[in-house]
């Protein structure tokens, strides 16, 4: 099958799972219904399909996966509130729908994240199955080092403040592992670090989730220029007309795409046996270039 359908697939099972998750557990608050607004439905749903595949790889049982991917979707789509607010990428548009703050205007929208945010910890802490506590606490460290500023919040504090400035390849680089690869980090690595595997495995696992995130934000950057506000649902062009230092405007078009298939050679030529035992790794990461054409 197509990536494409497996990913649509898989989205369609999570998404209905942390609809339930999330019901069961909010109110009817105008706090409730903004987060519900941002993280029920509309997103692709990537991370958790990287959570998805990577559980199938170590044996982690359904219901963690889930769990899992809850939390980190709902860490994304803090990030995506906070990402859209006046102060930061000032978008009026999100997942094809007026953004958070253009809905429930920006005090909610700012409470909003920083409860789905706080709604990931709460998941991960209280609903794995079959988990020792020191194991569960790891997890729980690990993720707040990926979203906070080591990770996500310090790469968009670096996103902002490289605007307008001429910036290295090196450095967006650097800011894109952090603002994007992180979480995806997380996101594939987490199911390794709970099904005790060696410390090789995990640092392929670690170091698989961050290539993938910064081909994703490489390919996200090259669609900002490229797609219509129907095929992205968020306002396009944005990027240029705010000034955004991306590979694409250091390096242009072709360049990313030489730097993508670079970094994801050098990769599979690293870690043979991972890519040899799961076509579907190599498939995924190529998944990312195919938005480049
Ligand atoms: C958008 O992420 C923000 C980036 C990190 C590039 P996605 O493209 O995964 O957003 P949704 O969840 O599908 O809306
Ligand atoms: C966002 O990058 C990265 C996050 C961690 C939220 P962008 O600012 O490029 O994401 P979009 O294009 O608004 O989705
Ligand atoms: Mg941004
Ligand atoms: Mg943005
Ligand atoms: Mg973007």
């Amino acid at each position: 099958m197509k990536i494409n359908k497996l990913i649509d697939h898989h989205k369609l099972e999570f998404d209905n799972f942390y609809k339930r998750i999330l019901e069961a557990k909010l109110d009817k608050s105008i706090l409730a219904k903004a987060m519900k607004y941002s993280s029920i439905k509309g997103g692709k749903r990537i991370r958790a399909f990287l959570v998805s595949e990577a559980s199938k790889i170590v044996n982690l049982s359904k219901h963690n996966a889930m769990i899992i991917s809850s939390s980190i979707e709902s860490i994304h789509s803090y990030s995506l509130i906070h990402d859209d607010l006046p102060s930061m990428d000032n978008d009026d548009f999100r997942r094809g729908k007026p953004s958070n703050h253009r809905k429930f205007g920006e005090a909610t929208a700012i409470l909003a994240g920083d409860a789905l945010h706080d709604f990931a910890f709460q998941l991960l802490s209280g609903n794995l199955n079959n988990i020792d506590e020191k194991k569960n606490i790891k997890l729980i460290n690990y993720l707040s080092l990926c979203t906070g500023y080591q990770g996500l919040a310090g790469g968009q504090s670096l996103d902002l403040i490289y605007e307008n400035k001429n910036i290295s390849k090196k450095k967006i680089i650097e800011m894109y592992h952090k603002k994007t690869g992180r979480l995806f980090e997380f996101s594939f690595a987490s199911p390794f670090m709970i099904n005790k595997q060696s410390e090789k495995r995990i640092n392929f696992s670690k170091n698989y989730g961050s290539l993938f995130g910064t081909l994703f934000q490489i390919a996200d950057d090259f669609i900002d220029e490229t797609n219509t506000f129907k095929e992205i649902g968020k306002t396009p062009g944005k990027d240029r007309k705010q000034g955004k230092r991306t590979l694409l405007s250091a390096i242009g078009k072709t360049g990313v795409r030489d730097y993508g298939i670079k970094i994801i050679e050098e990769f599979i030529k690293k870690y043979k046996r991972e890519f040899f035992n799961n076509p579907i790794l190599e498939k995924l990461l190529y998944y990312n270039l195919e938005k480049l054409e």
